[in-house]
Formats: structure tokens, sequence, C-alpha cells
């Protein structure tokens, strides 16, 4: 079962108005085509550990654990402090939480889905009681500022979630999907800095460290993904799309939330949207989501929840949990 979630974002706002002083873009375009008004942006000397820190620390407050109790850590990122060690590594340095193995997942924006879907996996392998998945990304380190189709996309934040072993009053995780296409790779991606093309000055001059992507095509991807994963976590559960309380779908566009609840028939009142206020924060975007859906109340024990998600690779996700 999910027994607590935090969430946290950098200090620093990125509005459509500021964006409309160094892009061809206005407001209104943004948020018609998007749904999104404002981004939190990390300031250079915030690192992904530190608010990570903050959202694991809120998860684990509430599960009502401690660092010493956690026998593993599960960190979903493409956004890593640095190339090696994990970023997981060095949150559970940062924690104190020396009795938990600690690795990451990179799976883009499904990541902590995949990550809650191999948490849930090695709890029934007996391979831990409690695990801290986080999902954080420090996207404006990889996000080119001068491409009006990607930099009004991105923002930064935290999510993280305590899984323990399911209890006796129902609450638990009833399915988990995942699915890839690495044949679509290129269309959302970063071509260079890895071992293939590493990092040169002519590599950043050409700006091949950041991300590049095809925005109509994507788009297109991600509703077929979406759609398919929301389908498939129905199926997996054995139960309606009626019987669903609450969707609280991966943060990319609003377009693509409506498009999603359309084909899954699940009314627009039933999903949780806050795009408007953190952009695509890609795998801290769900439990930032579920994080303010439990603020307002949105979010109640027992609820039939879906959770469902898409990202570059292509890779997809759903899950469904009692909450
Ligand atoms: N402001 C103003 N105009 C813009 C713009 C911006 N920020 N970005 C693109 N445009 C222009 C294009 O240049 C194009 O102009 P043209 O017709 O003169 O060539 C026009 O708007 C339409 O571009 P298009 O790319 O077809 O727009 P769109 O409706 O598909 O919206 C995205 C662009 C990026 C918002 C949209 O494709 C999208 O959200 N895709 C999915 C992205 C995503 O979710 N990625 C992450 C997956 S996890």
């Amino acid at each position: 079962m999910i027994a607590g979630v935090g969430a946290a974002v950098p200090a620093g706002i990125l509005t459509n108005a500021d964006l409309e002083k160094t892009l061809d873009t206005s407001d209104a375009w943004i948020v018609e085509r998007t749904g999104i008004r404002q981004r939190h942006i990390a300031a250079p000397t915030e690192t992904l550990t530190s608010y990570s820190l903050v959202a694991a620390q809120q998860a684990m407050a509430r599960a009502g654990v401690t660092a010493k109790d956690l026998d593993g850590i599960i960190f979903a990122t493409v956004t890593p402090d640095r190339r090696l060690p994990s970023a997981a590594c060095d949150l559970q340095a940062a924690l104190g939480a020396d009795r938990a193995w600690a690795f990451d997942v990179v799976a883009a924006c499904p990541g902590w889905l995949f990550g809650i879907s191999v948490a849930e996996g090695l709890m029934r392998a007996a391979l831990g009681d409690t695990i801290l998945v986080v999902g954080a990304e420090k996207l404006s380190s990889i996000t080119d500022y001068t491409d009006r189709g990607t930099a009004i996309l991105f923002g930064d934040g935290a999510g993280a979630a305590v899984l323990k072993r399911a209890t006796d009053d129902g609450r638990a995780i009833l399915s988990t999907y995942m699915g890839a296409d690495g044949n679509l790779a290129s269309l959302l991606h970063i071509p260079g800095g890895g071992s293939a093309e590493p990092l040169t000055e002519a590599l950043v001059h050409e700006k091949r460290h950041l991300i590049q992507m095809a925005g109509r095509e994507v788009f297109k991807a991600a509703v077929l993904a979406m759609s398919r994963s929301t389908d498939a976590a129905i199926d997996r559960a054995g139960i309606t799309a009626d019987d669903i309380d609450i969707m609280i779908p991966h943060q990319a566009n609003l377009r693509i939330i409506e498009a999603t609840a359309k084909h899954a028939e699940i009314s627009m009142n039933k999903v949780m949207v806050n795009v408007d206020r953190y952009g695509n924060t890609s795998s801290a975007s769900i439990p930032l989501a579920i994080a303010q859906a439990e603020a307002e109340g949105r979010l109640k024990p027992g609820m039939m929840t879906m959770l469902v998600s898409f990202g570059a690779g292509f890779t997809w996700a759903s899950v469904v949990v009692r909450w």
C-alpha cells in the first residue's frame, strides 16, 4: 500500500509572462495549447537532492516511518545531480537511511510509476517491507530556453511515497502495467552527452545536451499510450471505469489529459489537474498531483485511484490503487 506521499518544489517561479519577454510566444498561446501558466524552477545552487529530501521526509512523516525503517530507496529521475553514483545513493546519505539499498530508475515521465511497480514486485519477493519511491527532476538543467516548443513545458519538482505491505483494511496496489517502444526514441530525446557522444565544447555549443522534441508527433503518441494504459489498468484491476473515484494522470498537457479521460469515459470532474501550476515535471508530476489532491481533500483513504503516465522512450505505465 501507499502509506504516505510528500512533495516539494523549488521556490523560484517562471510565468508565461516571463517567457513572453525572451521568446516569440504568448500567455494566451501557452494556456490554450497546454494549460500551463507557470512552472517552478530551481536556483542554480539548488540541487535535486535538496528538494527531494524535503519530499521524502514529508512522505516518511505521513507514513509514520523513520530513515532507519527504510529497506530500500528507488529514485526515478532523468536529471540526477551527477552522472555517478545514483540520485538514490545521494538521497540515502542525506536521509541517513543506512539500512536501505538504493538505485535509480530511468524511465522518464512514468518513472515514478515504474518505481512503484518495481517496489511492489520486490515486496512480493520478500526483498523489503518499507520502500521509499521518489520521482524528482531538475528539468531546467536540460531545457533549451531558446526553443519555444519545449521551454514553455517543463518545470522542476519532487515527489515521494513510502510503500508498505498491504493492510487488512483493503488499502492496496491493485494493478500495475508498464510498456515501452524504443523505436520512437528520437521524437523526444537528448542526443548528446552520453557515452556514444561524450560532452565536448562543440556538442554543448550545438545544444545536443538539451531536450529535443517533435511536439506534434509526441502529442499523438502520448494520447495513444495514455489511452492504452488506462484500458490496461482497468482490465488488470478487474474493475470498470465507473469504479474509478479519481484519476491522477501525468501532467504534461491539459489537452492530452482531456483526451485520455474521454477515451476512458471518466468525467473531467474526477480528474486531478495541476499542470497550470507546475508544468511538466516528468517523474515528479503524479506524486505532486497526489499531494495536492490529498491536501484539497479530493483524495481520501479507500478511494479507487487510477494513476497513468507517458514519456520519452517511449514509455508508459498505469497503476490502480485502493487509496
Ligand atoms: N508559442 C507560440 N507558437 C508556438 C509555440 C509557442 N511556445 N510553440 C510552437 N509554436 C508554433 C509552431 O512553430 C507552429 O507554427 P507554424 O504553424 O507557423 O509552423 C504552430 O505553433 C503549431 O505548432 P505545433 O507544434 O503543431 O503546435 P501544437 O498544437 O502541437 O502544440 C505543443 C505544441 C508542444 C504544445 C504540443 O505539441 C504538445 O504539447 N506536445 C506534447 C509534448 C509533451 O507532452 N511532451 C512531453 C511528453 S511526457
